[in-house]
């Protein structure tokens, strides 16, 4: 496949300046390690949720209102590209491409990790692309080992809309470089989330934020997480193939599936943050079954990544609107005029899901 926009990301970084740091070459790695998982589609725990079809449920397309509210803001639709990139040359063409479909389509974008940036200011030029091509909501990212005055300047990098905090202990754990001071996480994110300019979303980053979680970040006055569950990319198997002696083989497949924490987060809690959920969605019904479980919206990074790389930006922008029609169409099916009334909807959870949430207590 073709990537777009080559000329304009080049000209981004001065020569000699592109690729040659550890911290470029291990974005570089991700985005190629990514790709290789999603050369197949992968059965996960969306497969065990089944809708109840009644055939008489059905309202008109047209009547259907795919709004939401996110942050505090409103979306036209509930989904938006998931955070991946920024570091590398290779990370700031992908940046513009994404960018520019995000605006084609009008849904919201986050970007990857701005700790590279952080760390070395010459690569704050594979981020900025972002906020000139996108003029809709944008995501700031960080991890919890920043300070609060380095996150609030990754998010004036981006003039971003809210904050992610990533939370990636297994990343970390299996990273060869892998930072592992992690007593400090909670009380860390407390302070970020407390001199953040904008809104924080804490987000997993493809392991599950389990319930007791949710109930730990809520205690430090985080209102949205993002449960970025096990089912798409693995960065237990993406960190390992990084490790000269792949000595992490068996921690592939950590964690817990998307479905199962929005069955987990579904407690009745009216204090519990907002949810946001990601993990494995490959489709628009993994988005509508998500959305169904109280996600206000949902997030994709593996799968739209291979479209871009696929099919370049034209490709990507006709995948995301082609979601965007067919979430409409399955909602109208479904009966649900509005994002909210998907709660109605009969759900049936099968299989290792069903024996998970039982296990869980959840039902
Ligand atoms: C990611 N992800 C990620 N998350 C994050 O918070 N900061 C980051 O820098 C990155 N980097 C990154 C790179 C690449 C190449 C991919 C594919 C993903 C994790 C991402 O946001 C998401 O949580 C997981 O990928 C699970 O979603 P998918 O890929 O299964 O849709």
């Amino acid at each position: 496949g073709h990537v777009v926009s080559e000329a304009v990301a080049d000209s981004l970084l001065a020569p000699g300046s592109a690729d040659d740091n550890p911290d470029s070459r291990r974005k570089n790695d991700h985005i190629r390690l990514a790709l290789d998982q999603q050369a197949h589609y992968k059965p996960n725990g969306f497969d065990d949720l089944r809708f109840v079809h009644h055939s008489l449920a059905a309202v008109d397309p047209s009547q259907v209102d795919l709004s939401t509210s996110v942050c505090g803001a409103d979306w036209h639709v509930p989904i938006y590209i998931n955070a991946m990139t920024g570091g590398s040359a290779q990370a700031a063409r992908i940046n513009v491409g994404l960018a520019r479909a995000a605006q084609a389509t009008g849904i919201a974008m986050a970007t990857g990790s701005q700790h590279a940036a952080i760390r070395h200011p010459q690569l704050t030029s594979t981020f900025t692309p972002i906020r000139q091509e996108l003029t809709g909501f944008i995501f700031a990212n960080v991890g919890p080992t920043v300070t609060p005055a380095q996150a609030r300047q990754a998010v004036e990098m981006l003039d971003a809309d809210a904050l992610q905090i990533h939370v990636n202990p297994v990343q970390e754990m299996v990273m060869p470089e892998g930072d592992r001071e992690f007593n400090s996480w909670i009380d860390r994110i407390g302070q970020i989330a407390q001199e953040s300019p904008v809104p924080v979303v804490v987000k997993e980053v493809g392991f599950g934020l389990s319930r007791k979680t949710l109930e730990l970040l809520a205690s430090v006055g985080i209102h949205t997480v993002d449960l970025s569950g096990r089912g798409g990319t693995d960065f237990a198997q993406i960190e390992n193939q990084r490790r000269e002696r792949r000595d992490y083989w068996y921690m592939g497949g950590w964690g817990q599936s998307t479905a199962l924490c929005l069955l987990d987060a579904g407690y009745p809690t009216p204090a519990g943050p907002a949810i946001l959920a990601s993990g494995g969605v490959r489709s628009p019904l993994d988005v509508v079954k998500a959305l169904a479980l109280g996600a206000q919206a949902v997030g994709v990074s593996g799968h739209f990544l291979r479209t871009f790389t696929q099919e370049g930006e034209g490709g990507l922008v006709v995948e995301i609107r082609n979601w965007i029609d067919q979430i409409r169409a399955l909602m109208a099916l479904l009966g649900a005029s509005a994002v909210t009334n998907l709660s109605r909807t009969d759900l049936l959870v099968l299989g290792q899901t069903g024996q998970e949430a039982r296990l869980l207590g959840v039902d």
